[in-house]
């Protein structure tokens, strides 16, 4: 017998928070949504809603604004474009676009105005069945690859509570990121206790050179702590202050430190990076791809 199918599973709907503003990315995202963006060929929606499936996610709530609600659409069938592409025979390209309607089954959550990420991952309480314990998190910013999320359900099996998930970073950068001050804890050198968070500390000041990376499994006890949280910065409501109140009010909270690829596509630099990477993975464009890189940096001549 599977093994696997002894284990409980620890969520089954995966919230993506997509009601952000993505200034960063700006004139591209004023008519086109930041997670529509392709990485070579697929928005990262679907590549942050493969990996939600990986894990065995069966659900996805895609949080929205009103502007915004073409992202949801990635996921619907297209019916017409699938008879033109069978009709002439490009089945290859019929197989991608089946994908995404295929991998989960996909809802929206409205965020009216962008209060922050707190307030974002609030709205999909009310679509929650009332046996879900816990939920999964993704930023859609972040893509970190299939396994962390599976790595992350065993530490809630194993210890209960909330977990997330971090990247090791340079010293020097850790200015630039959400730190975690953490504690050993566990039989596992990659599995700590998160005692708090620290947003942008100086370099002089920072608790760990851990940073969140956007993976978050979230017991239902976040919902009540986001409802009495104050907002921060900017009126927004902030995620990290009621992981804080969590952690203040002794829920476990563990972090998993993720040592693979990963990447930020929520700005230029970081989405640019991520495309050439992908690209390089991919054998229909590594070869040509390799070939302009290598003579256009002038290595090798
Ligand atoms: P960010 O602040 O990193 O992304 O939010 P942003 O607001 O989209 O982009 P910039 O900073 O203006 O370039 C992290 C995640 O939280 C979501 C965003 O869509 C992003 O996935 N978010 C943020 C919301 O859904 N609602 C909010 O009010 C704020």
């Amino acid at each position: 017998m599977d093994s696997t199918q002894t284990i409980p599973r620890q969520f089954r709907t995966a919230v993506v928070p997509a009601a952000g503003l993505g200034t960063r990315f700006l004139p591209a995202t004023k008519s086109v949504p930041k997670e529509l963006l392709p990485v070579v060929d697929t928005p990262g929606i679907e590549l942050v809603a493969e990996e939600a499936a990986d894990a065995g996610a069966d659900r996805m709530i895609i949080v929205t604004s009103p502007e915004k609600q073409s992202v949801a659409e990635h996921f619907a069938e297209c019916p017409e474009l699938e008879d033109t592409l069978a009709r002439r025979g490009k089945f290859d390209l019929l197989e991608r676009v089946r994908r995404a309607p295929k991998l989960l089954e996909v809802e929206t959550a409205l965020q009216p105005r962008p209060l922050g990420l707190g307030h974002a991952v609030l709205q999909a309480e009310s679509s929650l069945a009332a046996d879900e314990t816990a939920i999964a998190v993704l930023l859609p910013d972040d893509l970190v690859g299939s396994g962390v999320l599976e790595t992350m359900a065993e530490v809630r099996r194993r210890w209960g509570g909330s977990v997330l998930c971090a990247i090791e970073v340079p010293h020097n950068q850790v200015s630039a990121y959400g730190i975690f001050d953490v504690a050993a804890a566990t039989d596992t050198p990659d599995v700590l206790r998160v005692n708090g968070m620290v947003e942008k500390p100086a370099v002089e000041d920072a608790p760990s050179n851990l940073a969140a990376a956007g993976r978050y499994l979230l017991d239902r006890a976040i919902f009540d702590a986001l409802r009495r949280i104050t907002p921060g910065a900017g009126g927004e409501y902030q995620l990290t202050d009621a992981i804080a109140l969590l952690i203040a009010e002794n829920h476990p909270v563990h972090v998993v430190i993720h040592r693979g690829p990963r990447h930020d596509i929520g700005t230029p630099t970081g989405h640019l990076r991520a495309a050439v990477d992908f690209a390089l993975q991919r054998e229909e464009y590594a070869g040509p791809l390799r070939d302009w890189l290598l003579q256009r940096l002038g290595v090798g001549e």
